[in-house]
């Protein structure tokens, strides 16, 4: 069933390819713990822990939206590379500011690249994978030189907030990378991908109003359709399934073995999941890098958030093999292999929005 006879297996060519040379992340000062869920929603800490392994998340303020974490983790992350100016500006989100126009446009003025390429690449929680394959081609196709790429996303916004299923997975955040010219043997090159899709399963993790299918349809929408729902048990069989076909796939185009790979840096949807996935591909537990128990799950945000997390706490090093594996809605599925970069300094994600987390 996994044979897939399409989809995307990308290799860097040798003589350009695309470096990371600058990363950061940042969230909302606001902590919201799982005791403070417990208050307002039939749930447990005991029962949210168990089952997902979250213990917090942080949630936008009223009046914040997801440009305004993209423009705080675009500006680390270019500090972060030393650079003022890119060619290209990508956001990646399922939660844009609004569905017209993209979000990218307003995040790069904002940032001082008003005049810079902007667009925003929508692939849910594999947004930041398919937005790394993006940004990676534009530079091996010497259509740009350096590229800034953003996931954020505020699902505090479209969850329901008395739906206990989804209300205690999902938090805010916002992680960015930038991205440069460069050789496939460099430190930082990204490497092979593989991408991928299956829009049969789009029901499994939707927000069914604000688009052209509802508003072609007469009469207005029901409030429930304006908020996200998922079938999670589903959700978390192909989650586990996809996310590691697709991690040997780039794996065995790579011509790479498992235990070449350092550290495995999965979507942070759930910590079972990262679990079974590194069980899965014989992979010990301790290169597993996981930030799941503090952000949950931040969409787009969650790799790049994950990769800030380990970088500040020196897990990952540089010269190390990198494999990022994500699964989300569509559905879509997607990986990367790439060797660790040194980068100045990362400052933890965690005091980025003003607040230390408890
Ligand atoms: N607190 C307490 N009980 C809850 C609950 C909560 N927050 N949410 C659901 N339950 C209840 C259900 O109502 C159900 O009760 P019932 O047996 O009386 O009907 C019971 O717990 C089991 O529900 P179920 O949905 O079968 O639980 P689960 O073990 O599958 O866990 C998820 C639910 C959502 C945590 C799990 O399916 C999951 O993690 N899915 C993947 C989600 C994910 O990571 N998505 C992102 C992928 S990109």
């Amino acid at each position: 069933m996994l044979d897939q006879p399409f989809g995307i297996s990308m290799r860097p060519p040798a003589e350009r390819a695309a470096v990371l040379c600058g990363l950061a992340g940042w969230l909302p000062p606001r902590v919201v713990t799982n005791d403070e869920l417990s208050q307002r929603l039939d749930t447990t800490d005991a029962w949210i822990r168990t089952r997902t392994g979250i213990g917090r998340r942080r949630f936008a303020d009223p009046g914040q939206a997801t440009s305004d974490l993209a423009v705080e983790a675009g500006r680390l992350a270019l500090a972060s590379a030393g650079q003022e100016h890119v060619d290209a500006v990508i956001v990646t989100t399922t939660t844009p500011d609004r569905s017209c126009p993209a979000t990218a446009p307003l995040v790069a003025s904002r940032l001082g690249l008003a005049g810079a390429a902007a667009f925003d690449v929508g692939a849910v929680c594999t947004g930041f994978v398919y937005g790394l394959a993006a940004a990676a081609s534009l530079i091996t196709a010497q259509v740009a030189d350096s590229v800034l790429l953003i996931g954020a996303d505020t699902y505090s916004t479209i969850v329901d907030p008395h739906d206990r299923t989804n209300a205690i997975i999902f938090g805010d955040g916002a992680g960015a990378v930038v991205l440069r010219a460069g050789h496939a043997d460099e430190r930082g090159a990204v490497g092979h991908f593989d991408l991928g899709s299956d829009g049969t399963g789009e029901e499994l993790i939707m927000v069914a109003a604000g688009g052209s299918r509802q508003r072609s349809t007469p009469g207005p929408a029901e409030p429930q359709d304006r908020h996200f729902t998922m079938r999670g048990k589903e959700v978390y069989r192909h989650a586990v399934t996809r996310m590691a076909a697709s991690a040997r796939a780039t794996l065995t185009l790579a011509d790479r073995k498992v235990d070449e790979v350092d550290h495995l840096v999965p979507h942070q949807a759930n910590l079972r999941i990262l679990r079974t996935v590194a069980d899965d591909l014989g992979l010990p537990a301790e290169r597993l890098v996981t930030n799941v128990e503090s952000v949950g799950n931040t969409g787009a945000a969650s790799i790049p958030l994950a990769l800030a997390d380990a970088a500040a706490e020196h897990t990952i090093r540089p010269g190390e093999r990198v494999l990022l594996t994500a699964f989300g809605g569509g559905l879509t599925w997607g990986s990367c292999l790439l060797t660790w970069p040194t980068l100045p300094p990362i400052a933890h994600p965690h005091d980025s929005g003003g607040t230390q987390a408890p």
